[in-house]
C-alpha cells in the first residue's frame, strides 16, 4: 500500500540525515521544503523532495495538500492520561484562593486522584484513557509517553500500567510507559516514607521489570515528595532492572534534583519552572534533554520554565503536554506550541523542533520519530490551507489541522 502526498504548500522539519536531537542555536533551524511532496510505503516515508521531481511516481492512494502544511505529528514525551474522573472542584478552589500546595496538604491532588482510581476498575480506566487518547490523536500526537503515578498500591500501579500496555496495543500510535510510583506518599504510609520508598524498591520496581510493564521510572523528586535521597535509592533500583529515569524535577523548588537525574543518565529532566545556574551546568554536556510543559505553568498559574536562557546555553529543549487530572487537564500538544512561542519567547521553529524532533529524543524514538526522514514512520500532520507555518502558533486555540496519518494512515 502506497500513499502519495502531492503540492504540499510547505513541508517542515525535512532532513536528510537521521539526526536524534537539535539543541542551542541549531533549534533556530527547522528546514523545509515548499511545494513539496511525500512517498510512504506501508508505514513508512520512502521519498519526499519538491513536486518538479515527483514524476512517475504510481502510488495507490493520493492525497492533494494544495495550501496545506505537512509536518510530523508531535511527540508527547510526558503525559499522565490514564486517570480516574477529574479534579473540577480542586480547579474552582485555587480560582477562589487556594494554592495547589494548599489543596495537597488537605489530603486532595495526588492522593484525590489516587483514591478515584483505585475505586475505578481497570475496564473503566482503560474507556476513560482511550477518549483521551483518541482526542489526542485527532490533535496530531503521534507518539506519547504515559506515567503511572495515580496508583500509589502495588496493585493500582500494577493495574494503570496494564491499561497503558492495552493502549498501546489497541492504538495505532507509539507509546511508552512509565513506572512513577513515587508520586505521592500515600495515606498508609503518613509518617513512614522510608517504608513507602523500600515498597516501591524491593517489590514495584522488580514486579514492573518481570511483568515487562514500563521502559521508564520516574520520580516527583520536590519538596514536600521525594527527597534526593529517596530518588537516589529508586534510581539505584531502577538501575539493576534498566528502568531509565525521566524525572519529575524543580517544578517548585530547585535543590539539586537535576545533578542527580544525570548522575544516574536521566534520558529527560521535567518541568525545570524553577532553575538556578547550577542546574544549567550540570545539564551541559550530558545526555539528558530539559522538558518543558507550559500547560502546566498555564493552568497552575506558575512560573514558565525558562526555555530561552536554556536553548541560549546551547542545550535541546523538548516540549510535553503533561495531560493529567490535576496541573494540565490538556493533552493539546497545538497549545503546547503556541504557549512556548508567546510564553516562554520561543521561535516558531524553536517550538516545533522541540515538539517533534526533541520530543521523540525525550522518550527515545528519535530514530524512527520526529521528523520528515527516509526510512522513518510516517505519521504526519496535514493542516488545514494557511498562509505559513508562523499562523500555527499564532493563532492559537484554533483546529488548524485537517488530517492527521499515523502509520501511512489516515486516522
Ligand atoms: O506533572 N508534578 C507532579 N505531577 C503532575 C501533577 C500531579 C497532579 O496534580 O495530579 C505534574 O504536574
Ligand atoms: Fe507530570
Amino acid at each position: 500500500m502506497t500513499l502519495l502526498i502531492i503540492n504540499i504548500k510547505e513541508l517542515l522539519q525535512v532532513r536528510d540525515s537521521n539526526i536524534t536531537i537539535v539543541k542551542g542555536a541549531d533549534m533556530k533551524i527547522l528546514p523545509t521544503l515548499k511545494d513539496a511532496y511525500v512517498l510512504i510505503d506501508h508505514d513508512t516515508i520512502v521519498e519526499f523532495g519538491p513536486m518538479i521531481e515527483c514524476t512517475n511516481i504510481e502510488a495507490d492512494e493520493t492525497i492533494d495538500a494544495t495550501g496545506k502544511t505537512v509536518l510530523p505529528t508531535w511527540c508527547d514525551s510526558h503525559t499522565h492520561i490514564v486517570y480516574a474522573g477529574n479534579r473540577t472542584q480542586e480547579f474552582v478552589d485555587r480560582i477562589n484562593g487556594l494554592s495547589y500546595e494548599q489543596i495537597t496538604n488537605r489530603g486532595g491532588g495526588i492522593l484525590n486522584s489516587a483514591e478515584q482510581l483505585q475505586n475505578t476498575t481497570e475496564e473503566d480506566l482503560y474507556q476513560q484513557a482511550s477518549k483521551r487518547i483518541i482526542e489526542v490523536i485527532k490533535m496530531g500526537t503521534g507518539a506519547i509517553e504515559i506515567k503511572s503515578g495515580y496508583g500509589l498500591t502495588v496493585e493500582a500501579e500494577l493495574k494503570m500500567l496494564r491499561v497503558i500496555k492495552r493502549l498501546k496495543h489497541d492504538f495505532p500510535i507509539l507509546v511508552k510507559a512509565t513506572l512513577l510510583a513515587a508520586h505521592a506518599l500515600p495515606k498508609a504510609f503518613k509518617n513512614d516514607k522510608n517504608s513507602f520508598v523500600d515498597l516501591i524498591v524491593k517489590e514495584m520496581i522488580p514486579k514492573v521489570s518481570a511483568q515487562d510493564l514500563a521502559h521508564y521510572i520516574d520520580v516527583f523528586c520536590e519538596i514536600g515528595y521525594f527527597d534526593l535521597e529517596d530518588t537516589e535509592r529508586i534510581l539505584k533500583a531502577a538501575a539493576k532492572h534498566r528502568l531509565v529515569p525521566k524525572i519529575h524535577v524543580n517544578q517548585f523548588n530547585a535543590f539539586g534534583g537535576i545533578a542527580l537525574a544525570v548522575e544516574y543518565d536521566a534520558l529527560s529532566v521535567d518541568h525545570l519552572e524553577e532553575l538556578n545556574p547550577e542546574d544549567i551546568l550540570a545539564l551541559q554536556n550530558s545526555k539528558t534533554i530539559p522538558v518543558a510543559l507550559p500547560s502546566c505553568s498555564y493552568f497552575l498559574g506558575i512560573p514558565y520554565t525558562p526555555g530561552r536562557e536554556l536553548i541560549d546555553a546551547g542545550l535541546p529543549l523538548a516540549l510535553a503536554s503533561d495531560y493529567n487530572p490535576g496541573s494540565s487537564p490538556s493533552g493539546n500538544m497545538n497549545f503546547v506550541v503556541s504557549a512556548a512561542c508567546i510564553k516562554m519567547k520561543l521561535t516558531p521553529e524553536e517550538a516545533i523542533n522541540a515538539a517533534t524532533i526533541n520530543g521523540a529524543y525525550a522518550m527515545g524514538i528519535s530514530n524512527r520519530y520526529g521528523s520528515i526522514c527516509r526510512g522513518k514512520k510516517a505519521n504526519l500532520i496535514i493542516t488545514k490551507p494557511i498562509t505559513s507555518y508562523h499562523y500555527l502558533p499564532y493563532a492559537f486555540g484554533d483546529n488548524h489541522i485537517d488530517t492527521v496519518i499515523i502509520n501511512g494512515q489516515v486516522f
